[in-house]
């Protein structure tokens, strides 16, 4: 069992460059508001279609890229580089190497994916699902990828620690993954492949994208954090690797599950349904290690927001992956394909799972990254309740509405579509509701980290010693 000596946590607490990492999760900030609001708008359009107009930039198919985009690129992928620059110096004992490296990635990306998501409002997008920023910004994004990942890599091969700690395992792997993924997905797929080809490589493309950037993103937090917060030692280091290596094992195989009675090979179907039910595997050893590791301290639950976020995400994710593979099956699908459920689950893994986690490193860190304590205890209480209610009037309704609309098309006969789009409207209204609430949480956390970073009381010692990162 590794144990990260005293004299390692002080050298720790100088290598983490602090106004990147707070540069960076300041952009995903702005990203995380302007893409819910871009979903809450798109949501309105499903009631009244006229909503905003007639205005070309606000169309439903351009806004509806925009949220998906803003919340996947804008918000995590943001976030996850922020994280990165946190966990990576820490986890080797010394600063990135380049460090202006660094800085050219975090402008470079601020840059790059705003003009992604103005070239989206614009009308400029390519036909490739959860990859619709255009070319010129495809070769771009690929380069940055390339760069941060070569830069943790060179940092790893520099370290200090011996022991590679899970979530470091989790961070390379996801950058690596991901940088090949983007270049597949986005500049190699759609010029080289057609048909049946290329829909099979983009369900790869799609999917990898939860599996093999978010998943990997969110779980080196969670195992980073875990231990940090509770300052228990992670339940069980073998059973992170199994989960790891189950990941990188049946994840890539999981892509064709999105196209389940299409013309792709029976055979490849079915080997994506049998690896999505294998996908049990990686979550249930995620799920055991966080119940593992919260052993004696789940009094925590009631005071502190980060352990709160934690535990409710690890829930959820529960759901996601008991969901996931069931819907993969194709007596499921006969009913679900196509419908809002499938909305539902998306919103489930993205905001329910990951999102959440990553919520739960920031409340833990940016009191480090500012020099201040967390200025409003309440703000943070309203942020938990109103995305818990929120999401779970959102995602009940997206199932309902999915179960409605599948059953009256496969149960019922001589059911027009329109019909089954004028039983679930009510829904949709509803959902709206549960997104508005969702932003609104949102909004309350961005505030609250403003103001702690502003006026925020300073941290003292005790707060600090309190604060001590020690993974063991
Ligand atoms: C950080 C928060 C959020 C994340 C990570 C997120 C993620 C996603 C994802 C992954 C999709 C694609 C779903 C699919 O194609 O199956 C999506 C679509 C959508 N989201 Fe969100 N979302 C978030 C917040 C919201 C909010 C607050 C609303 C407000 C109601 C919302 C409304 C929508 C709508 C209307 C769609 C399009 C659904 C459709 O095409 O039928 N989202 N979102």
């Amino acid at each position: 069992m590794a144990v990260v000596s005293e004299k390692a946590i002080s050298q720790k607490e100088e290598v983490v460059d602090k106004k990147l990492v707070r540069m960076s999760l300041y952009y995903a900030f702005v990203w995380l508001l302007v893409g819910m609001l871009g979903g809450v708008l798109t949501s309105i359009k499903f009631n009244y279609p006229d909503f905003l107009g007639y205005i070309p930039w606000l169309a439903f198919g351009r806004l509806r890229v925009f949220h998906l985009n803003g919340v996947a690129f804008g918000w995590f992928t943001t976030a996850a580089f922020g994280m990165a620059y946190y966990m990576v110096p820490k986890l080797t004992g010394i600063k990135m190497v380049w460090p202006k490296v660094s800085y050219v990635v975090v402008y470079s990306w601020a840059v790059v994916s705003t003009i992604g998501q103005i070239s989206l409002l614009a009308g400029y997008s390519q036909g490739v699902e959860v990859g619709e920023w255009p070319v010129w910004v495809d070769v771009p994004v690929s380069m940055i990828f390339a760069l941060i990942t070569t830069q943790i890599f060179f940092t790893i091969a520099n370290r200090k620690e011996k022991h590679i700690y899970v979530s470091l395992w989790y961070l390379t792997a996801g950058f690596t993954w991901s940088t090949i993924n983007y270049v597949l997905g986005n500049l190699i797929n759609p010029y080289f492949f057609a048909g049946v080809d290329n829909a099979a490589i983009q369900g790869f493309y799609l999917h990898s994208v939860v599996g093999l950037w978010i998943t990997p993103m969110g779980t080196a937090m969670l195992y980073y954090f875990m231990p940090v917060i509770t300052k228990n030692p992670v339940y069980s280091h073998k059973l992170s690797m199994i989960g790891f290596w189950g990941l990188a094992l049946f994840y890539p195989f999981t892509g064709a599950h999105h196209y389940l009675f299409s013309p792709i090979d029976t055979w490849v179907q079915t080997i994506a349904i049998m690896s999505s039910m294998m996908l049990i595997m990686p979550v249930w050893s995620v799920i055991t290690n966080q119940v593992g590791t919260m052993k004696g301290k789940w009094h925590m639950l009631s005071s502190h927001i980060e352990v709160k976020f934690m535990v409710l995400g690890a829930v959820f994710y529960v759901i996601t992956c008991f969901q996931g593979p069931t819907q993969a099956l194709r007596s499921m699908q006969q009913i679900i394909h196509f419908t809002d459920w499938v909305v539902g689950h998306a919103h489930l893994a993205i905001y329910g799972v990951f999102t959440m986690w990553t919520w739960a490193g920031i409340y833990y860190i940016w009191p480090k990254l500012t020099g201040r304590q967390i200025y409003s205890q309440k703000l943070s209480g309203w942020h938990f309740w109103l995305s818990l209610v929120g999401f779970a009037i959102m995602a009940l309704t997206l199932w309902g509405a999915g179960l409605v609309q599948g059953g009256m098309l496969n149960l019922e006969s001589n059911v027009a579509f329109i019909d089954t789009v004028k039983a679930i409207s009510p829904f949709w209204a509803v959902r709206t509701v549960g997104g508005t609430l969702m932003m609104l949480g949102a909004a309350c956390f961005v505030y609250n980290m403003y103001m702690t970073a502003k006026v925020g009381r300073l941290v003292d010692e005790d707060f600090v010693s309190n604060r001590q990162e020690v993974l063991v």
